[in-house]
């Protein structure tokens, strides 16, 4: 396994910049996941790394190698498609094997290989099928399998569960984070789904545009979001967006929104400006003492919570999540508080967050 490190990676194609300026260093056995949404630049991210597409500027770098004009098969990685890309009239085995069979691999080696990646996998059994009599999950198991035996430097995924039902999906989700473990793996991942991307990435890569927005640990993106892309992006249901402006004082700013204001601790000197105030549907109460007052549109029971959709009088919408049991009705004028030190700034010209 592998570091594996992008620099100044930029890939236009006639008049779109697919990937602007990406640097990104993958640590050896890390797990990071590229997210964005679509048309983001992942895919394009993701075959760069593969060498299935030629940057127009920049370098990357395989184990230390400087690898920008080496062909894909001399790269040393492995690449797992959405759509798996299985060989039709092929079984699994030689699906799995075929990889190792065209790299001129001898037969007792490749049954070895193919055995070990099918007892990782679960599909032992599953072997002398094709992919026509496989499920959906076999046969993604499948292409895993592909991609285990050749041993690669690196692998990259994109987007690998995303013909798997919800269920499946979950489930997949978790045997690939064990797989990570197990084989010490260097991963690339890509996903459009920040779920799969919270929950499986060491460090998330958050795309759009075809630029690098923030890459962090998953719990760090969450509560300290680079910039309102980021906070938008990463948290469902979506943070609660305010407009106003920020003035700065000693001690305290003060976010002067439309239909409240709120004063927000802070360690230094506040930018004063048009500013945008995020607030996490979680962080948000329904409360006699409150900052804002509002109207409850919608109800979602979730059964172990409930989202309350709102609008204030002004039109801004607003989700609160409550405990299951909270007692609110539609059509009811609520005062919703939004705890200070809870709340996120950012620069509504540049998106830049503001402050801690
Ligand atoms: N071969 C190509 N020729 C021209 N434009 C391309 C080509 N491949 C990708 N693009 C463009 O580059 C941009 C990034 O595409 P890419 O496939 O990398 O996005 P993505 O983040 O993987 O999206 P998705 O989530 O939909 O798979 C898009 O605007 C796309 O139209
Ligand atoms: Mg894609």
């Amino acid at each position: 396994m592998a570091h594996v490190s992008l620099q100044d990676l930029s890939k236009e194609f006639d008049d779109t910049v697919a990937v602007a300026d990406l640097s990104l260093e993958v640590a050896n056995g890390e797990f990071v996941v590229l997210v964005g949404p679509s048309g983001s630049g992942k895919t394009t991210a993701l075959r760069l790394v593969a060498g299935l597409e030629r940057p127009t500027r920049g370098s990357i770098f395989i184990g230390g190698r400087d690898v920008t004009d080496v062909p894909p098969r001399d790269r040393d990685i492995a690449m797992v498609f959405q759509n798996y890309a299985l060989y039709p009239h092929m079984t699994a085995y030689e699906n799995i094997a075929f990889g190792l069979q065209v790299r001129g691999f001898r037969k007792p080696e490749i049954e070895g290989r193919v055995k070990e990646a099918a007892e990782i996998l679960g599909i032992g059994e599953l072997l002398h099928r094709r992919p026509g009599q496989l499920s959906g999950g076999q046969r993604q198991r499948t292409a895993v399998g592909r991609a285990i035996v050749r041993q690669p430097q690196a692998f990259l995924f994109d987007e690998p569960l995303s013909n798997l039902d919800a269920t499946l999906r979950v489930e997949m989700r978790a045997e690939l984070s064990q797989l990570h473990r197990r084989l010490g793996a260097t991963i690339i991942y890509v996903t459009h789904d920040q779920v799969e991307a919270m929950t499986m990435g060491q460090r998330i890569a958050i795309m759009n545009e075809g630029r690098l927005q923030q890459c962090a640990g998953p719990l760090e993106v969450y509560r300290r979001p680079a910039n309102l892309f980021v906070a938008g992006f990463i948290g469902s249901p979506a943070i609660n967006l305010f407009e106003g402006e920020l003035h700065g004082s000693a001690g305290a700013w003060l976010f002067k929104g439309k239909s409240f204001q709120l004063s927000v601790p802070c360690p230094g000197a506040a930018p004063s400006g048009l500013a945008t105030l995020g607030a996490r549907p979680e962080d948000l109460r329904i409360s006699d003492a409150g900052t804002f007052s509002a109207v409850v549109r919608v109800v979602e029971p979730m059964g172990s919570e409930m989202y309350i959709h709102l609008a204030t009088e002004y039109g801004t919408r607003v989700v609160v999540r409550a405990p299951a049991d909270a007692r609110v009705a539609v059509d009811e004028r609520v005062a919703v508080a939004i705890p200070p030190e809870k709340v996120h700034l950012f620069r509504s010209d540049s998106g830049e967050r503001i402050g801690p």
